[in-house]
């Protein structure tokens, strides 16, 4: 076979588990990865807690069922799999990538591995972040799928516009998602976004939708025509990576979502909520 074309790796720190095994990053080969279909989450770890892990374990399966497989291994499994990944490269702050793809074939595979990471700077959430409109709809949106060709495309566009996240336009010229976070809008205090069909079912979308309701205000999750960003007070992105990231300009339209009370409001709401689960789970 002629040499295989080099593919940007994704891992990061000194280890990875392959099936259970333990391998040096060096031998990580991420095309394996990236292979069709291959269902995956990232989930963040602070303090050593893989955060909100059962819910992440529960959209795996799900994104498994929608392909019509099952989880091949124990949940606890793949628990375990997490904390030993963090006691093996020490490394209690980052996030951890689980792949798994070959269902069909012999070699079902089941990748755990800390990825490159990168989380918004204290500025970033104090002024607000730019976003650009890119016309692109996930097939099955409620499945987390690997799509490389889908992520070329859209990370070529946000370089080109030095922007943060791409928010996505349906063909019914409606506002979905972001290309990897859940998208908010907010107008005289209510918030709106996208109903679960149409997105990926973010476990921070899901958290915040809660926590809104917990701190008094309405949810909307209805369809968001693009022009309604028009009239929105603010906007912003919610995953697990920005946490809630406030938007500062969609395209030439600039916002002060970083400043609007009820952003903020949720901001801290949500960041308390971290930390309340990390102490929980330590103890446990
Ligand atoms: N992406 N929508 C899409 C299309 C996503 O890819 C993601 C997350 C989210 C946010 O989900 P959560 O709140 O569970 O992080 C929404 C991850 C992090 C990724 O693809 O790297």
């Amino acid at each position: 076979m002629a040499d295989s074309i080099k593919v940007p790796t994704e891992i990061a720190q000194q280890y990875f588990l392959l099936n259970g095994n333990i391998l040096p990053a060096s031998d990580f080969k991420q095309e394996e990865t990236t292979i069709f279909p291959s269902v995956y989450e990232v989930i963040r770890v602070i303090d050593g807690v893989p955060l909100f892990f059962e819910e992440h374990l529960e959209r795996l399966v799900k994104s498994l069922e929608i392909l019509n497989y099952t989880l091949p291994w124990d949940e606890s499994f793949i628990k375990d799999q997490l904390y030993r990944l963090i006691d093996l490269n020490q490394c209690y702050n980052y996030n951890i990538k689980i792949v798994i793809n070959g269902l069909d074939t012999e070699n079902k595979n089941l990748f755990v591995y800390f990825i490159t990471s990168k989380y918004p700077p204290q500025e970033q959430y104090e002024n607000g972040v730019h976003t650009i409109l890119y016309e692109a709809e996930r097939e099955n949106p409620n499945a987390k799928v690997i799509a490389k060709s889908f992520r070329d495309a859209v990370t070529k566009k946000m370089a080109e516009s030095n922007a943060y996240e791409a928010i996505l336009v349906n063909q019914k010229g409606e506002i979905t998602e972001g290309s990897k976070s859940n998208i908010f809008l907010v107008k005289d205090n209510v918030f709106y976004t996208s109903p679960a069909k149409d997105v990926l079912l973010g476990i921070t979308r899901h958290r915040v939708i809660q926590l809104c309701l917990q701190l008094g205000y309405a949810v909307k999750e209805e369809a968001v025509p693009a022009s309604f960003i028009q009239e929105a007070d603010g906007l912003f992105i919610t995953g697990t990576s920005p946490k809630v990231l406030p938007i500062a300009s969609v395209d030439d339209r600039v916002y002060h979502s970083s400043s609007n009370s009820a952003i903020l409001d949720l901001r801290r709401a949500y960041d308390a909520l971290i930390q309340e689960y990390i102490k929980k789970s330590s103890v446990e």
